[in-house]
């Protein structure tokens, strides 16, 4: 394979459903050591990974840096205003160089195509830390939080309520692959990309469906997920979301449509008060804060994958 058996993590419709379930056991296993305080495991000792960000980040950064360091590694933040990619250095500059110091290179990007030059021009493992087409890292934390929840993915139904994404075609990738039920609820005119829902759909993999009535879509659901309205890089036209998206917060009353057995989800950082209420937030049936934690051994159990190891 390329890269002498070392794998970029694109998208997770590059895998095939033995894969992913392998990389969410592995997380799992991973997790269970680090959680048992045992800090002999050292998979990436010696190895350093660069983590270029264009956007901002709490969560990716330093779930990245502290899982990569957790097992032996080093982590390098190259944030905004250093490698300014396209703007200061060419993407497949930043690629070839970044190769030579590193074995492994994470990143946040704007346009969906960096991240397909990085990978491209990188002679070591990309890992996708969030485009604005999709956030691969994200939903495999979210797939390991409800396997630990439920006790499995397949079969769920899954109900994202807001902007059609890049979190939602990463839940359209993974349905690509792994059978559950998702729904995504959105207003007219913010559907994801069209592309990608028949893909999607074309696999016959799972039960996907795009609708504008969120109390309907949420009935009988597993999970309630939400995210911000206006995502990075689109932070001016947050007011103008604000208006259309009236109906699309979560709250108590769509939570009591959808049941008492669904959790809610959301990758954060959320906006209280916009998407969803401060008090579905904080309710019990909230698991945001194990799907943050999540994100660190989810994204080992990658870079265990990508790195052959
Ligand atoms: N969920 C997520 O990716 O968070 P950050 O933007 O803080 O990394
Ligand atoms: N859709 C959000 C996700 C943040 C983790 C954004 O792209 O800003």
């Amino acid at each position: 394979t390329a890269k002498g058996g070392m794998k970029d993590f694109l998208h997770i419709s590059d895998f095939d459903k033995a894969t992913i379930m392998k990389i969410l056991d592995r997380a799992a296993e991973v997790k269970a050591h680090l959680k048992s305080g045992d800090r002999s495991l050292a998979p990436f000792k010696g190895k350093t990974m660069a983590m270029i960000f264009a956007k901002p980040s709490m969560r990716t950064r330093v779930s990245f840096e502290s899982g990569f360091f957790l097992l032996g590694g080093h982590a390098i933040y190259l944030g905004p205003d250093d490698i300014q990619m396209g703007k200061r250095e060419e993407t497949r500059d930043v690629a070839r160089v970044l190769s030579r110091y590193n074995d492994i290179i994470m990143a946040r990007v704007f346009g969906h195509q960096d991240i397909l030059d990085l990978a491209k021009f990188s002679s070591v493992p990309v890992i996708n830390g969030l485009t604005d087409y999709n956030h691969p890292c994200q939903i495999m934390a979210d797939a390991l939080t409800i396997i630990e929840h439920i006790g499995r993915l397949e079969g769920t139904k899954v109900v994202y309520v807001g902007d059609g994404n890049n979190i939602v075609h990463s839940w359209l990738l993974l349905a690509s692959v792994v059978p559950f039920h998702f729904v995504c609820a959105c207003p007219k005119g913010f559907e994801p990309d069209k592309e990608t829902v028949e893909k999607a759909q074309k696999t016959g993999i799972s039960k996907i469906e795009i609708t504008n009535d969120p109390k309907e879509a949420v009935k009988d659901a597993d999970v309630v997920y939400s995210d911000v309205w206006a995502s990075m890089g689109q932070k001016e036209e947050a007011a103008h979301r604000r208006q259309v998206f009236q109906g699309f917060q979560v709250d108590e009353a769509l939570m009591k449509i959808a049941g008492p057995k669904a959790y809610f989800m959301h990758c954060l950082p959320a906006e209280r008060g916009v998407e969803v209420t401060d008090g579905v937030i904080e309710a019990p049936n909230s698991i945001v804060f194990p799907q943050a934690e999540n994100r660190m051994h989810a994204q080992n159990a990658i870079m265990l994958h990508a790195l052959g190891l």
